[in-house]
């Protein structure tokens, strides 16, 4: 709930057009204590995703909404790529020196396959555009930060679930590239303990979408994951066949094992992590020395396969997926299930909906918008 007169918190949101971005910017605006500031390239997001999430968070304000509440609904968007360091830091030249708050960083190129074949597209979109982000945000007395990493960095994990104590040793670029802004920041909150405070949450497998159908996954072109891929299937956007990338692997099925959680629950894991980087947090109390990071993992614990996942969808769309089986795919690695055992003690995180709800979820999103947001102008 919003204290009266306590101002609206400003927060940058870079990548907040996207799938996970619009539902973190969806989950800061249901709070009505933050004030939203989105920038994204819309290299693999749409405009019009913040434009209904703008429209869902004013159909939540009460009868007579204050002003503050009014404006809290209003997301401030800049089209702008993280990489043209002039651009970003015009951003924050426009709120001035402590004008932002605090920054949730999730734009990012993602696709683990993609990544072998443009490694320096990927080393300069996600590391150098992160590390000069965080300049400009030194520049501007910004200095608290949530880092959107993700569950690759530990590539072939020794043991599932995995824990965050974890060796990080991803084995794609793109997971690479996680690892190396984690370090970068764990390094920057070492060099200045009492400046700055940084949270990366990596994430498992985010699957589903808003229950109003009007926000959800549309990647720009043929789906590379699975599970908007067996959407676009069942509703014929997709022609060909589902191919099963391997069922060779110590597995209960032989197929990859996978941490799907909603998407929802995700972004509602982001407003703890901001939470938590608010001078009052206790989270970086029990720190080994006094320097004010953590990561933490965003997962259920509870490893899906492939063809359960088919199976799940299968129900929930009412399609009978055929399917072939096919060779691995590069950079798979066999189970990448979550131990999110210390999300849950230290930021009360949790991950409710269930797989049903994901896929629900899912179909509702994709059935409602057989176009996605291409097909419609608002
Ligand atoms: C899931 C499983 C595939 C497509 C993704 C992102 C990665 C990271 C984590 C952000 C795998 C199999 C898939 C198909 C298949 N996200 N599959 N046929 O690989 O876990 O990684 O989430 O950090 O960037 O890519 O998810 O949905 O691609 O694959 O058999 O046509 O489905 O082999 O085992 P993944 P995914």
């Amino acid at each position: 709930s919003t204290q009266t007169g306590e101002p609206l918190r400003r927060v940058l949101v870079t990548g907040g057009a996207g799938y996970i971005g619009s539902h973190v910017v969806f989950k800061l605006l249901e709070t009505r204590r933050y004030k939203v500031i989105s920038i994204d390239n819309h290299h693999n997001s749409y405009p019009t995703s913040l434009v209904r999430v703008s429209k869902l968070a004013k159909e939540l304000l009460p009868e007579n909404p204050t002003e503050q509440e009014k404006d809290s609904t209003v997301i401030d968007t800049f089209t702008c790529d993280l990489t043209k360091r002039d651009d970003v830091r015009k951003v924050f030249e426009h709120y001035g020196k402590g004008g932002i708050w605090g920054v949730i960083h999730i734009a990012a190129y993602k696709a683990v396959g993609e990544s072998t074949q443009i490694p320096l597209t990927y080393y300069e979109n996600n590391v150098s555009a992160t590390v000069q982000l965080l300049q400009i945000m030194s520049e501007y007395d910004c200095t608290r930060i949530v880092y959107s990493s993700s569950a690759t960095v530990y590539g072939t994990p020794p043991k599932v679930p995995i824990p965050e104590t974890t060796r990080l040793q991803a084995d794609s670029p793109y997971g690479k590239t996680k690892v190396m802004c984690e370090t970068v920041i764990d390094d920057l909150c070492h060099a200045e303990p009492h400046r700055w405070r940084a949270l990366s949450l990596r994430y498992f497998n985010p699957a589903g979408a808003h229950p109003s159908g009007l926000i959800g996954e549309e990647p720009r072109g043929r789906p590379g994951n699975l599970l908007p891929l067996l959407a676009h299937i069942a509703c014929g956007r997709v022609k060909d066949q589902l191919q099963v990338f391997g069922n060779d692997y110590p597995t209960h099925d032989g197929t990859c094992v996978r941490d799907y959680l909603h998407v929802l629950d995700l972004a509602a894991g982001h407003l703890l992590a901001l939470d938590a980087l608010a001078p009052e947090s206790k989270v970086f109390d029990n720190a080994p020395d006094d320097a004010r990071y953590k990561a933490y993992n965003l997962g259920k614990g509870k490893g899906m396969s492939v063809l359960d996942m088919v199976e799940a969808m299968r129900k929930a769309t009412g399609y009978d997926y055929k399917y072939d089986i096919i060779g691995r795919r590069r950079g798979d690695v066999p189970d990448l299930t979550a131990d999110p055992a210390l999300a849950e003690k230290e930021l009360g995180f949790h991950a409710p909906h269930d797989l049903e709800t994901m896929c629900r979820d899912l179909w509702n999103w994709q059935t409602k918008n057989p176009d996605g947001y291409g097909g419609q102008a608002e």
